[in-house]
């Protein structure tokens, strides 16, 4: 007699799921996730109660990091991010939950920043914010470090044109609206490429984190990013090889400076047209 074995009971796969309940969230097991290191799990049901009135309703402990055995998708200096759905859709979205040891007192600046973003087209889509929490869009995506580590000589000139383009872009809109993302003279964590609904990578990218952002004061988003890719990043030689930009740095370094001073759609141009994007 043929018969199906089943792979495992449906309890066995329900304590194997990765997606909790927030009403099943258990100091003992994720506190050391939503309490963030983990050795103060005082503030545990104050953090539940957030979670409930944002209308959290699954946490899925899933990612490429790990905190303990849970996965997550990724660890700041400020928060842990993790996956997450809210009642009424099945999306997946990326909620920041801020670690006990933050030297922040909030998450709502970084929400309130990275709205104004949106407001121009720039950042993850936010969703909403409390002290400890902040929902935002899920970006399905690899950082351009990682991306960048993996280029050759030969790699497709047109997608990296395009890549840099959008990167160059959205830094030129946010230098544009005066918003000061502050950390991206090292962008390789804070530049993601969008994947597509297969996974693949798209010449498209989403600029994340706006905790240390800033507005009112000196811009140097495109600036920093530029510097990156063209004159002192690990893979400026790659990049300049692909893109065929002159060897030499004088050339660049006077497009950069007549943007500093002006930053205009007009410096802006002539920037972009030398690099070819
Ligand atoms: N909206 C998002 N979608 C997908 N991954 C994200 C998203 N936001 C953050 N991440 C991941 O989480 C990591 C930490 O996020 P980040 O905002 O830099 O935190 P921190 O403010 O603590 O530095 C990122 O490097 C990225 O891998
Ligand atoms: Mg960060």
């Amino acid at each position: 007699m043929l018969k199906f074995e089943f792979p495992a009971t449906s309890k066995t796969l329900s304590d194997e799921s990765p997606s909790v309940p927030i009403s099943k969230l258990k100091p003992q097991t994720h506190g050391q996730v939503l309490c963030y290191p983990g050795k103060d799990l005082g503030t545990f049901s104050q953090r539940s109660k957030q979670l409930k009135e944002m209308g959290v309703k699954d946490i899925i402990f899933e990612g490429s990091s790990k905190v303990g055995n849970l996965g997550v998708i990724g660890k700041g200096c400020v928060s842990v991010v993790l996956k997450a759905t809210l009642k009424g859709s099945d999306d997946i979205i990326a909620l920041k939950c801020r670690r006990v040891d933050a030297n922040r007192p909030t998450m709502k600046r970084d929400f309130e920043l990275q709205k104004l973003a949106n407001s121009f087209g720039v950042g993850p889509k936010a969703i909403s914010a409390t002290d400890d929490f902040f929902a935002m869009e899920f970006v399905d995506s690899i950082k351009i470090g990682k991306w960048l580590e993996k280029l050759k000589t030969r790699s497709s000139k047109k997608f990296l044109r395009k890549l840099i383009r959008d990167s160059l872009t959205q830094c030129f809109l946010l230098d544009q609206h005066g918003l000061d993302h502050g950390e991206l003279s090292n962008p390789t964590k804070h530049i993601l490429i969008r994947r597509d609904e297969s996974r693949n990578l798209l010449p498209k990218v989403v600029i994340i984190d706006y905790e240390s952002a800033g507005i009112g004061r000196k811009v140097s988003n495109l600036t920093s990013v530029a510097s990156f890719f063209f004159l002192g990043g690990w893979q400026t030689d790659k990049i300049k090889r692909i893109l065929a930009i002159p060897k030499g740095k004088a050339k660049m370094i006077a497009l950069l400076k007549k943007y500093k001073k002006r930053p205009s759609p007009e410096s802006f141009k002539k920037l972009m047209a030398y690099v070819r994007c």
